[in-house]
């Protein structure tokens, strides 16, 4: 990682201040493929309020020099908000006991080189200071492999996933809405849950 990156966790007030960059790059890095995301920043305030008003939520900031490059979500599911709560609530889960991943965003030009290992690691380090948890998760979109803007290059994350210790739960699963950028209306998206045990040796489920 260049010496001039630096990656660190703000709460709160701090955390506030990087709003408008975090909506930047989740509306810069979420138009590719897979989320095709086209997005807006007044729907962006709103949705990441529920990070300013959770003082246990956490965003993981990418630097270089004073450039905001990256950033990285995290917030107990208890916090969030009904609709995210659901899916768990029917499948049995506690939700006192998961703590949620949100998005990670890095700008192209900075992959590669261990920031999105940072992100996990900040944000893991983090849930362990703020409570007792036994879970993280988070949920990723499922793309059709014929879908036509998949790019011919592209690469799924899952192998990144699963070596931060994380496993697939396809029949955990949630519907978010949003439009493509190849649609004119918004659409439901299949979003499907990942886990992974705080103490290792625990179980999923
Ligand atoms: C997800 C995302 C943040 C990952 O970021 P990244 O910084 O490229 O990831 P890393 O460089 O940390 O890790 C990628 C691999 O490179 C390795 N790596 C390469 N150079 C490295 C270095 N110098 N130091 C440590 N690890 C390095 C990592 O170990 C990892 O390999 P592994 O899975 O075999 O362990 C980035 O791909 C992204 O923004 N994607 C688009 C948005 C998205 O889909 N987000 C996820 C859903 S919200």
């Amino acid at each position: 990682m260049s010496t001039t990156i630096r990656v660190f966790p703000v709460q709160g007030e701090k955390a506030q201040e990087f709003i408008p960059d975090l909506a930047r790059l989740r509306i810069q890095v979420f138009r590719e493929f897979p989320y095709l995301y086209d997005g807006d920043m007044a729907y962006e305030q709103r949705y990441l309020q529920t990070y300013i008003q959770s003082p246990r939520s956490v965003i993981v900031i990418a630097t270089d020099g004073d450039r905001v490059v990256g950033a990285s979500t995290a917030i107990p599911m208890a916090d969030e908000t009904d609709s995210f709560q659901q899916a768990f609530i029917k499948a049995g889960y506690d939700v006192d006991k998961i703590f949620y991943f949100g998005e990670s965003v890095l700008l192209q030009e900075y992959r590669g080189q261990g920031i999105g290992v940072r992100f996990f690691e900040e944000r893991e380090l983090h849930a362990k200071r703020v409570g007792e948890f036994e879970l993280y998760t988070f949920c990723a979109v499922e793309r059709p492999l014929d879908h036509p803007l998949r790019p011919a290059d592209y690469q799924d994350l899952s192998e990144f996933w699963n070596h931060r210790g994380f496993n697939k739960k396809p029949e955990l699963y949630t519907h978010y809405k949003w439009k493509d950028l190849n649609e004119s209306l918004e659409t439901e998206k299949k979003m499907v849950y990942w886990m992974k045990p705080v103490k290792a040796g625990m179980h999923e489920s």
